[in-house]
């Protein structure tokens, strides 16, 4: 069984119900990625003014939640990606461990990812919050206000093809609207000045919790594909 065929069968999607071939640039998407570099090249290669951003969220003070986290969660992955995911806002095991999706979900995560031909070394991933809220509750309008310019920073440095939003939260919030994740799946938006295309599915908690969602998230994981590639 090939690669793909291997993430497929775990993120329940059986191949049988494909009818169509998947589609070859995949593998170009995952070509493109930077290859693995050291310490120093990757300063080199990202810039001061990334790692001062980074440097600044790890030591931000700028809402109470600093005084309930024990690490900051910037993201991870590829500073040059064509792909941002957007989450919510850490959760414990993110912030014992200071990376995003590192937990149950985050392990679904890869697998969707997988399943398009990507991994966290190749996209980039982060959250709406770099800090977790106490027990996991929803952010408040004023935790996200004060953590947006991170984000927005993050964004204008990746400058990436497209963006993709996990779940309501992070859906409602980079939108600015009320509107239901039901209705926002399936469109495209366009995010900030630079107007970057932004899609939205759902949460891979919430995908644990309703796995008959996950044929859907399949067909919005496949438009991605599609969107990195045309
Ligand atoms: N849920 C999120 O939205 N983000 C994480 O990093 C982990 C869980």
């Amino acid at each position: 069984m090939d690669k793909k065929s291997i993430y497929l069968r775990e993120f329940d999607i059986p191949q049988y119900s494909l009818r169509e071939p998947f589609l070859p640039s995949a593998a170009e998407i995952a070509a493109k990625a930077m290859p693995n570099l050291t310490a120093e090249a990757v300063s080199l290669e990202v810039g001061s003014d990334w790692l001062s951003l980074q440097q600044q969220v790890s030591v931000c003070q700028k809402c109470p939640l600093c005084q309930t986290r024990k690490n900051t969660v910037f993201g991870v992955g590829n500073p040059a990606a064509d792909l941002m995911l957007i989450g919510e806002a850490p959760g414990a095991t993110e912030d014992e461990r200071g990376e995003p999706f590192v937990g149950q979900a985050g392990q679904l995560l890869d697998k969707m990812m997988g399943a398009i031909g990507l991994s966290r070394e190749n996209v980039f991933i982060t959250n709406i919050l770099k800090c977790r809220p106490p027990n996991n509750r929803d952010p408040l309008p004023t935790e996200v206000a004060e953590c947006m310019p991170y984000l927005m920073q993050q964004i204008a440095h990746i400058k990436p093809k497209l963006i993709l939003a996990l779940g309501r939260v992070a859906a409602q919030n980079l939108l600015n609207t009320q509107t239901p994740l039901g209705r926002l799946r399936g469109d495209t938006f366009h995010f900030g000045a630079a107007k970057t295309p932004l899609v939205v599915t759902y949460h891979p908690a919430y995908l644990l919790r309703n796995p008959a969602d996950k044929r859907n998230a399949w067909v919005d994981l496949q438009r991605v594909q599609k969107m990195l590639t045309e």
